[in-house]
């Protein structure tokens, strides 16, 4: 990576850096444990951040002790994404997160292209039900992408769409597998979180009420 190439674009990824899903996700996914005679709890909720559906549903099923079949995983994935649907299709606005609204105008304003990288296939519902889709100049989910975080796929592909260098693109992730991606894809990183798991990112924030155009050229002016 050039050390000192300007940012021109900045990448979000969705699921609790934009927007408070996880808690849906959760519900989801206990519910299916509870549905299988298992309990899953918030810390095992954890290890789900960032991670793909089915890649999802078998963590929770190794949890159980469970391993069913293809066409059963695929039935069980489809039964608690029904549920997860359910909630997300009654979001609005009041579920963005505190910061990212006000960062997101401001990147805009001031002539940065911003994309979406995320693994969930829902991003599109997401987007309009909280009214954040226009702030994209690309969006890259869960139905563009064949490998997922740490994989950099998907924020390749962000940065293809935009046309900008990898080495110009920021990325701000929750998931330590977001923050590997973005290592991986030759590109900055901002983790959204602790410190304690994200620590291979540029920089961490608790949350993107720190974040600001020029709290950003600060972080990186010297990198
Ligand atoms: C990620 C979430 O953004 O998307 C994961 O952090 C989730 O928890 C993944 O499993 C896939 O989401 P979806 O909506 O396609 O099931
Ligand atoms: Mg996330």
């Amino acid at each position: 990576m050039t050390l000192h190439t300007p940012i021109r674009a900045c990448l979000f990824d969705l699921d609790g850096v934009l927007v408070d899903t996880a808690k849906y996700h959760y519900l989801a996914w206990k519910r299916l444990a509870g549905e299988l005679g298992f309990e899953f709890t918030e810390q095992d909720n954890e290890r789900l951040k960032g991670v793909s559906r089915m890649a999802s549903l078998d963590i929770l099923l190794s949890i159980g002790g469970i391993s069913p079949d293809d066409d059963t995983r695929l039935a069980l994935a489809e039964k608690k994404n029904g549920w997860y649907v359910d909630y997300i299709t009654r979001m609005d606005e009041s579920e963005i997160l505190p910061g990212a609204l006000d960062f997101l105008k401001e990147l805009k304003a001031g002539g940065m292209l911003v994309a979406l990288g995320s693994a969930s296939k829902n991003a599109m519902t997401i987007l309009n039900n909280t009214k954040l889709a226009p702030y994209f100049d690309a969006i890259v989910d869960g139905t563009k992408t064949v490998s997922a975080k740490p994989d950099p796929e998907v924020f390749l592909l962000g940065a293809q769409e935009l046309g900008v260098d990898p080495a110009a693109c920021v990325v701000f992730e929750d998931a330590e597998a977001g923050i590997e991606a973005a290592i991986r894809a030759g590109m900055r990183s901002i983790g959204v979180g602790s410190p304690a798991t994200l620590g291979r990112a540029g920089a961490v924030v608790s949350s993107l009420r720190e974040m600001s155009l020029r709290r950003l050229e600060k972080i990186f002016s010297s990198r």
